[in-house]
């Protein structure tokens, strides 16, 4: 692995993090329905609780509503918070002035001077992975971003983000995207190789598979809203994968099948930020830390993935 920066040294000391697009969502979560806000607050503290200082949020989330739920809850928390947030390429933002007002709005619903990892949401349709991180080499320089992260960049985007930031002596501090035992595409394409090589931390989205390897769903009990459309079949072809998980959880002394999903992450070298409707979620993903699935049980998931995703 190449030296990690100064900058980003403390990203690769989080182990895990919390999502928040559950926070507000109405559209994808049913934030309203499933879970109301007293429920994302104990979620909220209950992280900090055990130990989970890292919040992922965005613009979009929401609408807004993420950012802002988010602050609010800032304002009380008893011990620092590293923020995360992202800057979503609508392709008519074209020039640096959008990308500095957009983080000026997420600051002020954050109630931030500054966030600790600013994040371009999905590479831009229009704009080069070179020009948009001269637009963040400048927010930097301004201190109202901390460190500079990508979202959703394969390998050659990445390294691009990577080499333009770095002639300015800024380090591309992380790249977020989607990784779980149901999608692995980044060990596949190389992105995860070359992320380790080059210091970037890969912080890994929908560790869980948006609760489909929690085990709580089936065929007969799908997902509530949008997830529904495409979790039948999956759900049809995954349950060898969800037997050895709860196999591999009770081997490991009684862990659920989501704390088995977020150790895998974590053994792969991720950083999982698994979202949180309540306070039982936040709980029981936190138990995915203090303990290590060993060499073989990763290989047996692996192969067990490999075996069910094709
Ligand atoms: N950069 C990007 O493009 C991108 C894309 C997606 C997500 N993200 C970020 O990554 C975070 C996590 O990803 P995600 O929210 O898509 O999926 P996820 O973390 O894999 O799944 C979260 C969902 O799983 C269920 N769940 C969570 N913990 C559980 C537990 N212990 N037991 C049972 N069910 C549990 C909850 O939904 P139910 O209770 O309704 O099942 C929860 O909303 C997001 O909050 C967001 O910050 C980023």
């Amino acid at each position: 692995m190449s030296e990690i920066s100064n900058e980003t040294r403390f990203l690769h000391a989080i182990e895990m993090g919390l999502g928040a697009w559950q926070f507000g969502d109405r559209v994808f979560w049913s934030f309203g329905q499933t879970h109301n806000d007293a429920d994302i607050r104990a979620a909220f503290e209950t992280s900090l609780e055990a130990g989970i200082r890292f919040v992922d949020t965005a613009e979009v989330y929401g609408m807004g509503q993420s950012e802002r739920l988010l602050g609010s809850m800032l304002k009380t928390a008893d011990q620092p918070v590293l923020v995360a947030s992202k800057f979503f390429p609508y392709p008519w933002r074209v020039h640096r002035w959008f990308m500095k007002y957009a983080l000026l709005n997420s600051l002020e619903r954050l109630g931030l001077e500054r966030v600790d990892l600013y994040q371009i949401h999905w590479p831009h349709v229009f704009v080069t992975p070179e020009k948009l991180m001269g637009w963040m080499a400048e927010l930097v320089q301004q201190g109202i971003v901390r460190t500079v992260g990508v979202s959703n960049f394969g390998p050659s985007q990445t390294v691009r983000a990577y080499t333009t930031l770095a002639r300015q002596g800024i380090p591309l501090a992380s790249n977020q995207v989607a990784y779980s035992l149901l999608n692995r595409s980044i060990e596949k394409n190389g992105l995860l190789e070359r992320c380790r090589e080059l210091g970037i931390r890969v912080i890994a989205y929908s560790p869980i598979a948006q609760g489909l390897l929690t085990g709580k769903y089936s065929p007969e009990k799908l997902p509530p809203g949008p997830r529904a459309i495409n979790a039948a079949a999956t759900l049809g072809r995954i349950q060898p994968l969800l037997k050895l998980m709860t196999k591999i959880g009770q081997d490991c002394g009684g862990k659920s099948n989501a704390q088995v999903a977020l150790n895998w992450c974590i053994c792969k070298g991720t950083m999982p930020i698994p979202g949180a409707k309540n306070a039982e979620q936040a709980q029981q993903n936190a138990g995915a830390l203090g303990w290590k699935l060993t060499e073989e049980q990763v290989q047996a998931l692996d192969e067990a993935s490999d075996e069910v995703v094709k």
